[in-house]
This record gives structure tokens, sequence and C-alpha cells, in this order.
């Protein structure tokens, strides 16, 4: 049998496989090149706000992700304990993406309003005064620590070099939004430029002192909640199609 000859012969056999391996991901790769758009838009999405982005860098820093998902798969029991599985979309702003690939706590993809401030404050500041169980590790400094957004205008500007639709508006009053975001004063001209109006979000803008330690004093702990506060809240899976979320019940 030829198929005989082939398995007996190391050196034949690598240069087919090698072949075979060559073609089938030529056939996976080249496709894409001609596509326009491999990712499907979804109404809702929007950049992050300055101060999302700032606390989505903490979120980086603290390596958040290695304990944490942000990637709900379609299964039935990670659609009822997270909810709707995660859309290609609701990360095409990410840069680098957040999906990880460890959870030693919850997947946070959809974790954006299911607790409060307050909550979360706690939370971060102790874990086990909310989770007497808990293994995760406080992060009490967040709360102490000013935050640094000197340089905020830039982070949107490298996002918009690749590819995220922050506009020169948007770029120039970064500081502007990222202040009346943690404050919840002057909020038109960010809910202006970020708001449900302009990109259909299921939410608006939240504007608030979401660390909770003064309006005067922007820390870490207020970038990174609104980040979290924020997290899956943006696409409405109400009016979005659930035909296939039935279909796994
Ligand atoms: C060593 C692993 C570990 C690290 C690192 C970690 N966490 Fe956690 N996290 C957990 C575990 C375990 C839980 C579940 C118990 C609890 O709620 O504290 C959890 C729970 C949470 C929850 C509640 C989720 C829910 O749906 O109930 C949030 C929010 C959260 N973590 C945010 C963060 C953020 C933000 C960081 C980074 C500053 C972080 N975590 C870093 C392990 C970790």
């Amino acid at each position: 049998m030829k198929h005989d000859k082939i398995e007996r012969s190391a050196t034949l056999l690598l240069i087919l496989s090698f072949l075979v391996v060559t073609v089938g991901g030529l056939v996976e790769i080249i496709p894409l090149f001609w596509l326009n758009n491999t990712i499907e838009k979804v109404k809702g999405m929007r950049p992050y706000t300055p101060l999302e982005l700032a606390g989505r860098n903490i979120y980086i820093r603290e390596g958040c992700y290695l304990c944490h998902s942000q990637m709900i798969r379609p299964f039935r029991d990670e659609v009822e304990r997270y909810g709707h599985y995660s859309l290609a979309a609701e990360s095409m702003y990410d840069h680098p993406f957040q999906w990880g690939s460890k959870r030693t706590g919850p997947d946070l993809a959809r974790v954006g309003g299911k607790y409060s401030d307050q909550w979360h404050v706690q939370h971060l500041i102790d874990p086990r005064a909310v989770v007497p169980e808990s293994v995760m590790p406080g992060y009490p400094f967040l709360a102490q620590n000013e935050l640094k957004f000197d340089d905020i205008a830039d982070h949107l500007r490298t996002n918009a070099a690749l590819g995220v639709p922050y506009d020169e508006d948007m770029i120039k009053n970064a500081k502007a939004d990222l202040i009346a975001q943690a404050t919840g004063e002057n909020t038109e001209g960010l809910i202006k430029r970020y708001g449900k109006e302009r990109w259909g979000s299921a939410t608006e803008v939240k504007a608030r002192d979401f660390g909770l330690n003064g309006k005067e004093k922007i820390t870490e702990m207020d970038a990174l909640v609104a980040y979290l506060q924020m997290l899956g809240t943006l696409v409405d899976f109400k009016t979005f199609d659930v035909k296939n979320v039935e279909n796994l019940r």
C-alpha cells in the first residue's frame, strides 16, 4: 500500500505533513486579507471614556487578567452564570484584549452594574471583608494613589492609531472628560462625545465619585471602579438576536 510507504519513511511523512499543514494554513489565513471586516459591527459599542481607559490600564498593570477572564463562551453553564456570551465586537476596541486564559476568579465580561460602587471599593481594598472565602489579593493602595492622567490624551491617540474611533475632539478634551466623569460635574461634553445618543449604547455613560473618596481627589480606585462598572453594559441584548441563546437551553 502507498500509505504504508509514507508511514515507514520519517522524511517523506515529515515533508507530506508539512505540505498538508501549509495548504490548510493558507486556506484559513488568505481569505482574511480580502475581507474588509472580520468583526461584525454591533450597535452600542463605543470607545472607552478616558477614565475607563485609565482604569483599564490599572487592570492590566495589576495583572487582574491573570485570575479573571473577560470572555463568556457560548455554553449553557456560562451563559446562565454570566449572561449572554461575549461577541467579538465587544472587544474590538481592546488593545490588547483581556480575554484571559485562567479563571481563578469569575469572568468579568459582564460585571458592570452587578454590584454597587461601595461593594467594589470594599472588595478591592479587602476582598475578605465582603467574600469571606475569597483568595483574591487586596489592593488597598488603589484608594490612596492619586491617578496620574497628564498623559491620558496620548493614550487615546495611541488607541486611535490602532483603529479605535477617537476623534480630535475626544483627544483634545480627554483630560476634561476624565475629570468630569470622576466628579460627576460638567458632564455635557463627556455625554456628547461618549453618550448613548451618539453610539446607541444600552446604558448612558456613568459619571460620579466611583472610588467614594471625595470629588477633590481622583484616585486609581475611581478609574478602576469606573472601568469595572461599564464592562458588558454597552450592547442591548434585549433587542439583540437571542435565538442562539434559546437554542442552548
Ligand atoms: C489571585 C487571583 C486574583 C487576582 C490577581 C484578582 N482576583 Fe478578583 N477575584 C478572585 C477570586 C477568587 C474571586 C471570587 C471571590 C471574590 O469575590 O472575592 C474574585 C472576584 C472578583 C470580582 C467579583 C466578581 C463577581 O462577579 O462576583 C471582581 C469585580 C474582581 N475580582 C476584580 C478584580 C480586579 C479588578 C483585580 C485586579 C486589581 C482582581 N480581581 C485580581 C481572584 C483574583
